[in-house]
């Protein structure tokens, strides 16, 4: 499919610091992309030359067939910045229609647009006495008025609960389940949970990575961890016949490759009951992220 965003090559500095070289990403309409990257890797500095508010020094960029400072391009993005705010003062209605005079909507639109992110009931609430989530949420109807065909989300999950951010996610699939393409900037890989369709990773203005979550699972190819546990008086032999390390008085550990799983598990059962018990452990989504934005930089290692 055509890509709805594409960028190409592009690198922007500012006076001593290159805060993006040479970057290469597109998303297609109806994709969602999550753009990770530790403080500083250049994830907002992308979004705002995406949004034509910064000029890139090389490469180009373009929202359809379309310059990011175009009006059609204006159109077609909505943005969500990093740490929203809101005159304390205002209501959710009174912004929410502040925000959709702007954007050309009409103010039933911008009153859905609210019912969708859950805050009808707090519309005539002054925004100052929303929390967190309420805020984010706010956000995010205002970042849905006009049905844009691009959004860009600067980490509209950090510092939310675990409920609120998958209601979050379940707004965005529905989204881009309507052909919009969302691309979304996060610091963490467990807080996307894995609920976008590609992941790309940005380390020191640098992609070090962008595909799907599966092979970039596959890709990092990290150890599995493998905890036995036995009797005090059977321990020692367990750790004899196993290897591994022991942790405390009753626990084996041991750390293999993925391939070696099943192996190592026929090994385990074959003790029969001198194991009392055991539990696996597969790399976290963090252990990932942290392989991918320190693999390019210190020669793979893991
Ligand atoms: N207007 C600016 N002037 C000077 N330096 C800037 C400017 N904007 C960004 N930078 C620098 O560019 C680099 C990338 O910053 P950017 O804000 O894009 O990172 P980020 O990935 O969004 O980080 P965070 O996760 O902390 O939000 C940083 O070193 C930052 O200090
Ligand atoms: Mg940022």
């Amino acid at each position: 499919m055509t890509a709805l965003l594409t960028v190409a090559g592009v690198s922007k500095r500012f006076g001593r610091v290159e805060a993006l070289t040479g970057l290469t990403l597109s998303v297609a309409p109806g994709e969602r992309v999550a753009l990770l990257g530790h403080n500083g890797a250049g994830k907002t500095t992308l979004l705002r030359l995406i949004l034509g508010f910064l000029r890139p020094d090389a490469g180009s960029i373009r929202v359809g067939d379309h310059a990011p400072d175009s009006t059609a391009a204006r159109r077609a993005v909505a943005y969500l910045p990093e740490n929203v705010a809101f005159p304390k003062a205002l209501t959710g209605r009174e912004l929410i229609g502040f925000y959709a005079r702007l954007r050309d909507v009409s103010t039933d639109d911008a009153m859905a647009a609210l019912e969708r992110v859950g805050l009808a009931h707090a519309a005539d609430r002054a925004s100052g006495t929303y929390s967190k989530g309420m805020r984010q949420r706010l956000g995010l109807a205002q970042a849905l008025l006009g049905s844009p065909r691009l959004m860009l989300l600067d980490e509209p999950t950090s510092g939310l609960d675990p409920l609120s951010r998958h209601d979050f996610y379940a707004l965005v699939d529905v989204v881009a389940a309507a052909g919009t393409a969302v691309l979304l900037s996060s610091h963490s890989l467990s807080e996307i949970e894995a609920r976008t369709d590609r992941v790309a990773i940005l380390r020191e203005g640098r992609l070090v990575a962008d595909a799907p979550l599966s092979r970039l699972q596959a890709e990092a190819a990290l150890p599995v961890r493998i905890r036995v546990r036995a009797q005090p008086e059977t321990i020692d032999d367990v750790s004899d016949r196993l290897g591994g390390t022991r942790v405390n008085g009753q626990t084996v550990e041991l750390i293999f490759s993925q391939t070696e799983k099943m192996r190592r598990l026929a090994a385990i059962s074959a003790l029969g009951p001198l194991v009392t018990d055991f539990d696996v452990t597969q790399p976290s989504l963090d252990d990932i992220y942290v392989h991918f934005s320190r693999a390019a930089g210190e020669g793979g290692a893991s």
